[in-house]
């Protein structure tokens, strides 16, 4: 799929899904705050990343950062990031944090939806809505 491609509703269900599978695998000893992200990769392919704490607590690294790192690793600089889920264990309302949201600007377009809880139910917002006037610089690919 094109990383601009409308997001199918089946896709979509498989994002949330897998978000939340990757949330059980967080290491979150000191918060308890169990996230999982989930990234709709441009060839199709899902990656997940999990929230990694650590007892110095500035070295804790979120969900959504771990799966851009992996998916980087995995399928190389050029991966494209089509849409993104994020889940909780805590039935709590997690929409990415700043830091992250700029992260995955470096990968995404600012119309790919970012799937989120929020209140009960999942939310939808164009990176571009979390994240208006990201910081960016150009650069050859
Ligand atoms: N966390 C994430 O994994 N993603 C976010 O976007 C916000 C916060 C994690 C970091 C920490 O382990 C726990 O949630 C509580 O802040």
């Amino acid at each position: 799929m094109r990383p601009s491609a409308p997001v199918t509703p089946a896709q979509q269900a498989a994002l949330v899904a897998a978000a939340g599978e990757a949330a059980a695998h967080a290491y979150a000893p000191y918060s308890n705050f169990r996230v999982g992200a989930a990234l709709l990769l441009g060839d199709g392919s899902i990656v997940t990343g999990a929230n990694v704490e650590n007892a110095s607590y500035g070295l804790t690294l979120c969900a959504e950062r771990s799966a851009v790192v992996r998916a980087v690793t995995e399928h190389g600089p050029s991966m494209r990031i089509a849409a993104v889920a994020v889940a909780n264990l805590n039935h709590a309302d997690s929409s990415p944090c700043g830091a992250c949201r700029q992260v995955m600007a470096e990968f995404m377009d600012p119309a790919a939806p970012v799937f989120f809880p929020q209140q009960g139910s999942v939310q939808s917002r164009s990176l571009g809505e979390l994240l208006p006037f990201g910081f960016g610089v150009r650069h050859e690919r």
